[in-house]
């Protein structure tokens, strides 16, 4: 450990882990001698049908188009170029239920069961180009169905299986899916909770509007009872199961669409974001090879996400797949049945490479070290964080009990709509700091600057740095799903001027120049790694006849990072409900969104602080949220509101 120029300790790192790492320095000096070269050089690490013409055509800004007139078929790099190089019997994914069942799937296997589905589905009369809603718990068919649309070039929308009925509808309708994969209940805590039953209810909100799904494709995952409706549902062992495991991958363009995956955005209205094939396989495989250090054939590597968020598209499914990488996937929750199952699990199957998100680093803090002290972890050679940014207590925390104090911690700053890591360490190269997701990976470019787009200076305060991507990169995203002019006010319009890419996080530079990502700066909330926008639970608060308005803000929390606040005004009706009517609203919130989107406090106040033009102050009621000195009130219609609001907070 040594001391910085700003006083920070710093981990370079250990001579060993340098001597047989993939990534060296000398990358950096190749990505910026030739960007386009140096990705090129990144895409044939992939199968391609073929060649490219061109590797990146920026004509028509903002919207990209990487590796112009290659053809490749993204589930055959992810499956069948393994098994033809010999690695069929090489496991793929150590699959642990919750309930504590077990299968392994090796890639031979894997290409079989993919082959079925894909003949199925195209049985089914889906062809290229159709969006597939997949609404599924962390099971081994999950990963199927996905590579079997992959391999089709159907458009995946993976929708998170905790969300409600109301927001599965939403995205179906967005995307118009004709097909809905699910299971007929997902274990939690050794419960079934119903699945199928709320794609049902999904498909029968709104007064039975026509929607474009043709066919419920369920896996039996639970043995609960289903309501079915003949012709349209159909079960997956009736059906993928009997299918043929014989099918020929056939290549598509690299900008084909991929997937379309949901995510939060300022308004209550959530971005379906856009992703195409080559560019977003050529990272997500070429960052999962460095930046995990990833050594085929010898590494377990365990990604703790779920499917349902971009991190498991990216680094449980297609990056690590492509990489033919030995992965643990698991069902469940942490903690069932005990605090010891993630540890169980590493023990089990020799995990070398765990990528998990700083809450539940903070989670396993509060139930003590001597958890996973009283397991062997000694198979882990590198650690990953993800989703928000990691506490330099955490990071210690995470590198000493969890990684013998001695291993490489990867922070890893991206996006939904990057869809790979942007910023991070590269292990056997960067000496980490507690934090610092640090620099830009080779190939990347990153900016932090001023509300003008000034660059900030080294060790300045963390007051006015905004992250800006000044250069396109092979996984972005390509637009917003049906609203491209979305696509262009989100992220392009702040700096226009400068064709700057606008990520929506605060920044800053320290004094030797490494990167700390600060968290968002617009009205998205980070509630354990999820982004959820204020607008969303604003708009599901008012939906209930009781509430007249709503103001949500996200508050410092010590585990999850932010947790959600809201302030409602009571209509006249509801007015005396009290505390009745607060437990029911939260309840109406995880029943419109999600469990996760449940407001930690909700306050009943008379009044909400405005500006003169009418606009609610949110950072005034972040200050109250978290117990702060009041900031500025001077443009406030009434300063008096916040005695009010205060009184009800005591
Ligand atoms: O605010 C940043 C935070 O998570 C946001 C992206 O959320 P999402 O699209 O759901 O993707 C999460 C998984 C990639 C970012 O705008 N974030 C993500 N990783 C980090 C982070 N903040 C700080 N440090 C990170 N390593």
């Amino acid at each position: 450990m040594t001391e910085t120029a700003d006083h920070r300790d710093s981990y370079p790192p250990s001579a060993e882990f340098a001597a047989s790492a993939n990534a060296d320095a000398a990358l950096y000096e190749r990505a910026s001698a030739d960007r386009e070269a140096f990705w090129a050089e990144q895409a044939s690490r992939l199968h391609w049908h073929q060649p490219w013409d061109q590797v990146l055509d920026w004509s028509d800004a903002p919207v990209a188009k990487w590796f112009a007139g290659g053809r490749l078929n993204v589930a055959y790099n992810c499956v069948d170029r393994h098994v033809l190089d010999g690695h069929g019997d090489q496991v793929a994914i150590h699959w642990e239920g919750e309930p504590g069942d077990s299968r392994a799937i090796t890639y031979r296997e894997l290409l079989a069961e993919v082959s079925r589905a894909a003949n199925y589905l195209t049985e089914l009369g889906l062809a290229a180009g159709d969006r597939v809603a997949i609404y599924m718990p962390m099971v081994p068919e999950a990963v199927v169905a996905m590579l079997a649309c992959a391999r089709l070039g159907l458009t995946h929308s993976v929708v998170f299986a905790g969300f409600s009925p109301t927001a599965l509808r939403q995205r179906v309708d967005d995307a118009s899916a004709r097909l809905i994969i699910t299971t007929d209940g997902q274990w939690r805590r050794g419960k079934a909770a119903p699945l199928k039953e709320a794609v049902d209810e999904a498909l029968f909100a709104n007064g039975d509007v026509p929607h474009s799904v043709e066919h419920v494709l369920v896996v039996r995952r639970t043995e609960i009872e289903v309501p079915w409706t003949e012709g349209r549902d159909l079960w997956w062992h009736e059906t993928v199961a009997q299918a043929s495991p014989e099918h020929e991958a056939q290549p598509f363009d690299a900008e084909h669409p991929l997937f379309i995956l949901y995510t939060s955005g300022t308004t209550g209205k959530p971005k379906g974001i856009l992703h195409t094939s080559g560019g977003y396989l050529t990272q997500t495989s070429y960052t999962h090879h460095n930046v995990f250090d990833h050594k085929a054939g010898q590494d377990v590597y365990w990604c703790t996400a779920d499917i349902g968020w971009v991190t498991g598209h990216s680094y449980i499914v297609y990056g690590p797949l492509s990489n033919r990488a030995t992965q643990v996937v698991y069902e469940g929750t942490p903690n069932f049945p005990d605090e010891h199952r993630h540890w169980q699990i590493v023990e089990k199957y020799g995990v070398s490479i765990y990528y998990t998100a700083p809450t539940l680093v903070r989670t396993f803090m509060k139930w003590g070290r001597e958890i996973p002290a009283a397991h062997d972890l000694s198979s882990i050679r590198l650690l990953g964080s993800v989703g928000e940014p990691i506490n330099p207590e955490a990071w210690r925390w995470y590198r000493d009990v969890i990684g013998a104090g001695a291993v490489p911690i990867v922070d890893t700053w991206w996006q939904t709509e990057t869809g790979s890591i942007m910023i991070s360490p590269l292990p056997g190269v960067t000496a980490t700091k507690p934090g610092a997701a640090m620099a830009p990976l080779p190939g990347i470019s990153a900016l932090v600057v001023d509300e003008e787009g000034k660059p900030v200076q080294r060790g300045e305060t963390e007051a006015n740095g905004y992250l800006v991507l000044d250069q396109p990169w092979p996984s972005m995203l390509r637009g917003i799903w049906g609203d491209m002019e979305r696509y262009r006010a989100t992220y392009w319009e702040r700096y226009a001027e400068q064709g700057w890419y606008f990520a929506g996080d605060g920044a800053k530079l320290d004094a030797d120049g490494d990167l700390w990502v600060l968290g968002r700066v617009d009205d998205v909330m980070n509630v354990s790694g999820h982004r959820i926008s204020t607008a969303e639970v604003e708009s599901a608060l008012v939906g209930h006849s009781g509430v007249a308005e709503a103001a949500v803000v996200g508050a410092s929390d010590e585990t999850t990072g932010q947790g959600i606040v809201a302030f409602v005004i009571l209509t006249a009706e509801a007015k005396d409900t009290g505390t009745a009517l607060v437990d029911e609203l939260k309840a109406e919130v995880a029943r419109e969104i999600s469990p996760i989107a449940r407001p930690r406090e909700i306050h009943v106040v008379p009044e909400l602080p405005k500006t003169r033009s009418g606009k609610i102050m949110r950072r005034l009621l972040r200050d109250v949220a978290e117990g702060r000195e009041l900031g500025d009130t001077s443009t406030l219609v009434d300063p008096n509101v916040f005695e009010a609001i205060r009184a009800t907070k005591a």
